[in-house]
């Protein structure tokens, strides 16, 4: 059987030539990094987990008129998505604080934004995605003004329809990464969200509890990362059909 052709190889998924052209299966690993890699785990079933909510979300988008790259999932690890460029930007929306903007800016963890704030970061690992300005993205030419207009707008958006799903399942979105692509339509370029939108890259708070429901769980070893994204698809009614890590016989009572 002829081997199907790696494209790309990331810290949790790795990327296949698809079987049409244009096409990309998007292969979702239990491998966790935090840091810039330097904290480094394998949590069984996070792969399944993260496929499946990235689908939910995906399509979700799709049914409001959100352009982005799903296509269908293909198995509990993998889904079709769209081929495109990835504009070298990680774009960042936050609702509270927290994270690398609470220590930047010495403020408390979960004080609520007067506004929906949206950062830029240069995709680049090796320099540990450095945050960047709107200037240096026009100077260096990693986006046109054009572009920026429109991921703010997708930004925004996914912003609003994330922020109300969460908010009807007792969740607070407090901040959320997303990535963007460029496909061409004959002569004309567009962009689409791209890459997943799962609990790896948001950060989801109990809105009662304040119980934290995403990778800061790994980052600052919370628990169990699994139970976290777990409770998330529950919620949503976005259950694998499979137990995700069945991997031990468990008794039933
Ligand atoms: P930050 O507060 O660490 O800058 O993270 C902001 C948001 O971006 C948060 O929801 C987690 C997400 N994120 C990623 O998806 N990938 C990353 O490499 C980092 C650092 C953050
Ligand atoms: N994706 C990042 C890494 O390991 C970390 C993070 O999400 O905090 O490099």
């Amino acid at each position: 059987m002829a081997r199907r052709k790696k494209i790309y190889e990331g810290k949790a998924k790795t990327l296949y030539e698809g079987p049409e052209p244009g096409t990309i299966v998007q292969y979702f690993k239990d491998d966790a990094t935090a840091f810039n890699a330097e904290k480094r785990a394998t949590i069984e079933g996070k792969g399944v987990l993260n496929n499946m909510l990235s689908e939910y979300f995906m399509l979700g988008l799709t049914n409001i008129g959100i352009p982005n790259h799903f296509i269908k999932r293909l198995n509990m690890r993998e889904q079709l998505v769209r081929a495109c460029e990835i504009v070298p930007l990680e774009v960042i929306v936050r609702n509270y604080a927290a994270g690398s903007m609470a220590k930047r800016l010495g403020i408390e963890e979960g004080m609520q934004l007067p506004r929906p704030v949206v950062e830029y970061c240069l995709k680049d690992d090796k320099l540990g995605d450095p945050l960047v300005t709107e200037e240096h993205i026009a100077a260096f030419g990693w986006a046109s003004q054009q572009d920026m207009d429109d991921i703010l707008s997708l930004a925004l958006r996914v912003n609003d329809f994330l922020s109300g799903v969460m908010y009807g399942v007792g969740i607070r979105l407090v901040d959320f990464k997303i990535e963007i692509g460029r496909v061409y339509d004959g002569d004309y370029q567009r962009l689409i969200v791209a890459d997943e939108i799962s609990p790896d890259s948001c950060r989801l708070w109990d809105i009662e509890t304040g119980q934290k429901l995403d990778k800061d769980v790994f980052r600052r070893d919370l628990g169990s990362l699994t139970d976290a994204y777990t409770e998330v698809a529950r919620r949503l009614g976005v259950m694998p059909k499979a137990n995700v890590s069945a991997s031990k016989p468990t008794l039933i009572n």
